[in-house]
């Protein structure tokens, strides 16, 4: 069975009826903060009505990747690219995708997870690629929260008192590290900036983009590479001749720029794994194929 983890499985609550994200796969080796396993449903019927045969996602802000993943596992897409700045999350994934996910799938499940050992692999990051992905993956169980960003510290009493061990699963780890490995041909990834690659991109119609930016509000206590710049982004995501699906956090802000571009918004609640409401934004050039409003 999949684990269910801390961001990975709310339920779409609101207007719309309950969504039942115990269906979609968790096929990420991350635990994500800000981790969209939740909105997969939407993402389906996204990429059914907007993508499909001959077109090529870009996740311009990969982090734990789901989207890009469930792209390439359940065929929504021909091929992908995911982009993402933060070195720890880029080595994970650079090492899975060229051809070292049995090594680190090994590494994994041969390690003795003790807060030592945690800290030495860690302290080595900076050795190697290899040696900064098997820090980053460690990191992201030991760390509360799975953040990643520097300063976040270790989980102290865990579940069931297990402390740093409560989420370390590492067969199933090693299960999805290989399983992705088995889709590694429609994927390339870039350790690299979304900015960038978007404006390179602009022009292509046979793109779609999953744009999925750190939030307005808490993206500074979550990740390494918080601060981008919103605006821009929403004149970038004007520019672009694919179509675009966009998630944000509901923020007065966001929902002014959106509305100055012309852009749909639709909100989306959802309840996290400890029954918090929260809603967000979904923005886009068109959301008429969002049926969700009698749920996906
Ligand atoms: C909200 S998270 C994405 C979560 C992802 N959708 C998931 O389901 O796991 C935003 C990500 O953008 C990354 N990021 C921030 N600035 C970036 C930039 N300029 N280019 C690429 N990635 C960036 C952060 O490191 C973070 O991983």
């Amino acid at each position: 069975m999949y684990q269910t983890e801390l961001f990975e499985s709310p339920s779409i609550v609101g207007d719309r009826a309950v969504v039942n994200v115990a269906s979609v796969p968790q096929r990420s080796p991350f635990r994500y903060a800000g981790g969209k396993t939740w909105l997969i449903p939407c993402i389906r019927e996204w990429l059914n009505a907007r993508g499909g045969k001959g077109k090529e996602l870009i996740e311009p802000f990969a982090g734990g990747g789901i989207v890009s993943l469930t792209a390439a596992c359940e065929n929504l897409v021909d091929r992908i690219t995911m982009v993402e700045k933060d070195e720890g999350v880029a080595a994970v994934w650079q090492v899975i995708l060229n051809g070292e996910a049995e090594w680190l799938a090994d590494e994994i499940v041969s390690f003795q997870l003790t807060p030592e050992s945690a800290r030495a692999a860690i302290a080595r990051a900076d050795e190697s690629l290899e040696c900064r992905a098997f820090a980053t993956i460690i990191k992201n169980r030991v760390n509360r929260g799975g953040i990643l960003a520097d300063g976040a510290s270790f989980i102290k009493n865990g579940e069931n008192g297990k402390g740093i061990t409560s989420r370390w699963y590492p067969e199933t780890l090693k299960r999805r590290i290989l399983d992705i490995a088995q889709v590694r041909h429609k994927i390339k990834f870039i350790e690299g900036d979304a900015f960038e690659v978007c404006a390179q991109n602009a022009e292509r119609k046979d793109v779609v983009y999953f744009i999925d930016p750190p939030y307005v509000k808490a993206g500074g206590r979550l990740y390494r590479y918080s601060a981008i710049d919103h605006e821009a982004l929403f004149v970038l995501a004007s520019r672009l001749q694919g179509n675009f699906l966009m998630t944000y956090d509901n923020d007065d802000e966001v929902q002014e720029l959106a509305n100055r571009h012309g852009f749909d918004i639709d909100l989306i609640a959802m309840k996290n794994t400890h029954h918090a409401k929260k809603t967000e934004l979904l923005i886009g050039q068109d959301l008429g194929w969002l049926k969700i409003r009698s749920p996906c």
